[in-house]
């Protein structure tokens, strides 16, 4: 039996990396899920494959989530589909990274819209649905790069620090109705987001790593898992999941 049998629960940007491994931890564990992804069906179809294997039941939810009324008609057509919402990680991201003396409107807007404004209607969407359940579980990922800056994420930093100051207002909002709001902050995760950072400066960050290594996306998983099987009494807070790299 499961923790979170009975439960259902929407993973934004659960085709790849960290998404999929939370979509599947929380299969696992007993709730249907639904994968949310813009663009990678082949890859969005393997994961809910997966879950099928592991004897659980999901579905695909594809939605480009940078676009306010593609991310509410998916939230509503999951909370249908499934008869209820009990569970919402706000997962997708991308990164467009240039220096700011070289960073354009397009990047800058990109990036916070996908990150920032998608997190935004997706939470949005879902807040009358938890809200007459009396009950819901929330997780948005941010990043460590959203609490330290760094060198071309002028965008992408932006977008991570406005989650989690987002994240202590939704938690304020909405714990009256029984619904839970987090961050977890991955540091340097082994994704294809972090693939896109030269082999060079790969070798640089890891050696500041001192745990010596970078985090594996079921690492980020457990700690999500974690506070939506088991975080009854904790809202607002934030989980740093870095290997140490920021204390
Ligand atoms: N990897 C790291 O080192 C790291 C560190 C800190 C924080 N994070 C954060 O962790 C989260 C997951 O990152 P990751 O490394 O797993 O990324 P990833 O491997 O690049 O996967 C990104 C996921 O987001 C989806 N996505 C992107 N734009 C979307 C949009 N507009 N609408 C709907 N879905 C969209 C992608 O769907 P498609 O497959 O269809 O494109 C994919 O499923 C992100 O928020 C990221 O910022 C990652």
């Amino acid at each position: 039996m499961g923790r979170l049998d009975g439960k259902t629960a929407l993973v934004t940007g659960a085709s790849r990396g960290i998404g999929r491994a939370i979509a599947l931890q929380l299969a696992q564990e007993g709730a249907r899920v639904a994968v949310n992804y813009q663009s990678s069906d082949a890859k969005a179809q393997a994961v809910a494959d997966e879950i099928s294997k592991l004897g659980g039941s999901a579905m695909l939810a594809k939605a480009n989530l940078s676009d306010s009324a593609a991310a509410r008609e998916m939230v509503a057509d999951v909370a249908k589909e499934f008869g209820r919402l009990d569970i919402l990680v706000n997962n997708a991201g991308i990164t467009r990274d240039r220096s700011l003396r070289k960073m354009n409107d397009e990047q800058w807007e990109e990036v916070i819209a996908t990150n920032l404004n998608g997190y935004f209607y997706c939470t949005s969407a879902a807040i009358p649905i938890m809200t007459d359940a009396k009950f819901g579980r929330i997780v948005n990922i941010s990043s460590m790069n959203g609490q330290i800056g760094a060198f071309g994420q002028a965008n992408y930093s932006a977008s991570k620090g406005g989650i989690i100051a987002f994240t202590k207002t939704a938690a304020v909002e909405l714990a009256q109705a029984n619904i839970t709001v987090n961050t977890v902050s991955p540091g340097f995760t082994d994704t294809d987001m972090f693939a896109e950072v030269p082999e060079n400066i790969q070798d640089s960050i890891k050696k500041r790593i001192p745990m010596g290594r970078f985090g594996k996306p079921e690492e980020i998983a457990k700690a999500v898992v974690f506070l939506i099987a088991d975080g009854d009494y904790i809202t607002g807070q934030q989980i740093n999941v870095n290997g140490g790299a920021y204390m």
